[in-house]
């Protein structure tokens, strides 16, 4: 099946349902307190907070804000991820477990706040969320997990029958969580910057930050000088902290779907791989269904067109479903001890910040994230740093994980190198929306025809650590399998690690 034979709109519905915003550029030089880069929940957040304690904030965001992972979330606004907490006890003690649900929870608030201190209109909603078994053999994990989250002060409880179709071996249930429409949320938060005195400059790409006394931070358009910088762009634009062997890239996919019936109340999880996620959503038009999943690590695992028409086969096997609205996927990075990484962004870093490897819960951990960046920058610190610390490194919690991921680069790395150097094709025989990686002289080439029958061919060399890129064909993107960079036809980057373009090719 060709992407364009996929049901519904290719686009997600946050973007879809608000305006594109309109922040002006940075125009020329300009000296402020604290430089944040990056606009996601994770630099709004910071960067209001910042502001509201009266330091004069520069917002940078190379494009337009809240249009990254953060506009293609499924904004499930709780502290319960899955299955964690008792992992977190067993591998990383009490205190770090108590300071990871601490700040999760304390996010939640804080986004309740919000909402009601500034009247945001943003179908904000308290739910209960649930993780139900996927099996029998799961129930145990679900009881030991609501009696974890319980003992470290979360609303947890055992729930045998959830009322949810398929889920009949028990959940842990979580009361008082959330959702809304991060958009509508962030717009918001994003509008009250240049209210409290700082600046949102939007199309303002950061090509280089220097951690100085003050901090300067580079881009086409002028340099911003800083006592100090946050690095909110997903993946940190600079790496002092290695950390693109620290965490892994995980893809997954969303379907808003119209049911025959009201979806289920609640937010609903099963703790799988792949995973399946059920959220409602409410829209002019009635409550539309929220179905992700189909996880898997970027650049890996086939078709990413199978992924959708998968989704959506696991979507009818649970509901009756009328129609699909909207498509759309996106990743987050999952670190190695299935902590966030948020502080200092390097361990010689003196005046930057950063934070990455929020597992696909950046709602809570990344408003924690923000609120504690925020409180850093200002020489101050939140109850949970030492659980996020950036430096940290426990082998018992994330000694196998690491090992385990390197391997299984160089194994990626090692693959594709040989194939490209057996397969020798010219691409001529390649459909529109199709994309081959094909070897001219000794050097791999990406080419892809687009839907007007055009080639655009690039190196498949990945800018960042030399691996080969391969076709995703559902989003039209050359994926890295190694570290999930991801890049254009035309070979600009579209998430890192990697920070410049696949430099584009003869055809
Ligand atoms: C399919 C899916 C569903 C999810 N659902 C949930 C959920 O239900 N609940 C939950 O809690 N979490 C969820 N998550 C996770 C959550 O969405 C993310 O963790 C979070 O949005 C990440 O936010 P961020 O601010 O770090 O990144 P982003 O939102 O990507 O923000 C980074 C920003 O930095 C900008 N940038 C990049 N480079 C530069 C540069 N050089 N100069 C200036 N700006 C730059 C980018 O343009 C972007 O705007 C989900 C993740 C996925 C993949
Ligand atoms: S993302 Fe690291 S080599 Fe491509």
């Amino acid at each position: 099946m060709h992407e364009r034979e996929l049901p519904g709109r290719h686009e997600s519905l946050w973007t879809s349902t608000t305006p594109r915003t309109d922040f002006p550029p940075l125009d020329g030089d300009r000296r402020v307190d604290t430089a944040v880069v990056g606009g996601g929940i994770v630099g709004v957040t910071a960067a209001l907070e910042c502001a509201e304690a009266g330091r004069e904030v520069a917002l940078l965001e190379a494009d337009r804000v809240v249009e990254g992972v953060t506009g293609k979330t499924t904004a499930k606004v709780t502290a319960l991820h899955g299955l964690v907490y008792d992992d977190l006890l067993r591998t990383h003690g009490r205190e770090r477990a108590r300071g990871y649900a601490d700040a999760n929870a304390a996010a939640i608030e804080a986004i309740a706040d919000r909402v009601d201190e500034r009247d945001i209109d943003c179908d904000f909603r308290r739910v209960p969320a649930y993780t139900y078994a996927a099996d029998e053999d799961q129930r145990g994990a679900v009881e030991r997990e609501a009696a974890a989250a319980e003992r470290l002060g979360l609303p947890a409880s055992y729930v045998p029958d959830p009322a949810f179709p398929g889920a009949t071996h028990g959940a842990v249930k979580f009361a008082e969580q959330a959702q809304f429409h991060p958009r509508k949320y962030l717009l918001d938060l994003a509008e009250a910057i240049p209210e409290a005195g700082s600046h949102v400059l939007e199309e303002t790409a950061v090509t280089g930050i220097d951690d100085g006394s003050p901090c300067e931070v580079e881009t086409e358009r002028g340099t911003v000088t800083a006592e100090n910088v946050i690095v909110a762009t997903h993946f940190p634009i600079e790496d002092p902290g290695f950390y693109f062997a620290r965490q892994y890239p995980k893809r997954s996919y969303v379907l808003a779907v119209r049911l025959a019936d009201d979806p289920p109340d609640g937010l609903f999880y099963r703790d799988a791989d792949p995973y399946f996620s059920v959220r409602p959503h409410p829209t002019d038009d009635g409550t539309l269904a929220l179905v992700g999943g189909q996880n898997h690590k970027t650049g890996q695992g086939g078709s990413t067109v199978a992924r959708y028409r998968r989704l959506l086969e696991q979507a009818r096997e649970h509901f009756d479903v009328e129609s699909v609205e909207y498509r759309w996927s996106t990743q987050d990075f999952v670190s190695v001890d299935d902590v966030p990484f948020v502080g200092r962004l390097g361990p010689t870093s003196e005046r930057v910040y950063g934070a990455t490897g929020f597992g696909g819960w950046g709602m809570t951990n990344g408003t924690a994230a923000g609120m504690l960046l925020a409180a850093l920058a200002q020489g101050e610190s939140r109850p949970w740093a030492g659980t996020f610390d950036p430096q940290r490194f426990d082998p018992a919690a994330s000694g196998r994980d690491l090992l385990a991921e390197n391997v299984d680069v160089g194994a990626q790395f090692a693959r594709d190198w040989t194939a490209a150097a057996l397969a020798s094709a010219d691409g001529a025989d390649l459909a529109p929306g199709e994309g081959t990686v094909l070897r001219r002289g000794d050097t791999p080439l990406a080419v892809s025809r687009d839907e007007d029958g055009d080639i655009r061919a690039v190196s498949a060399v990945c800018t960042h650590l030399d691996c080969l890129v391969r076709w995703n064909d559902a989003e039209g993107s050359w994926d890295c399998p190694c570290h999930g960079s991801r890049f254009s036809p035309e070979g600009e980057v579209l998430n890192g690690p990697a920070v410049e373009d696949l430099p584009k090719r003869g055809e």
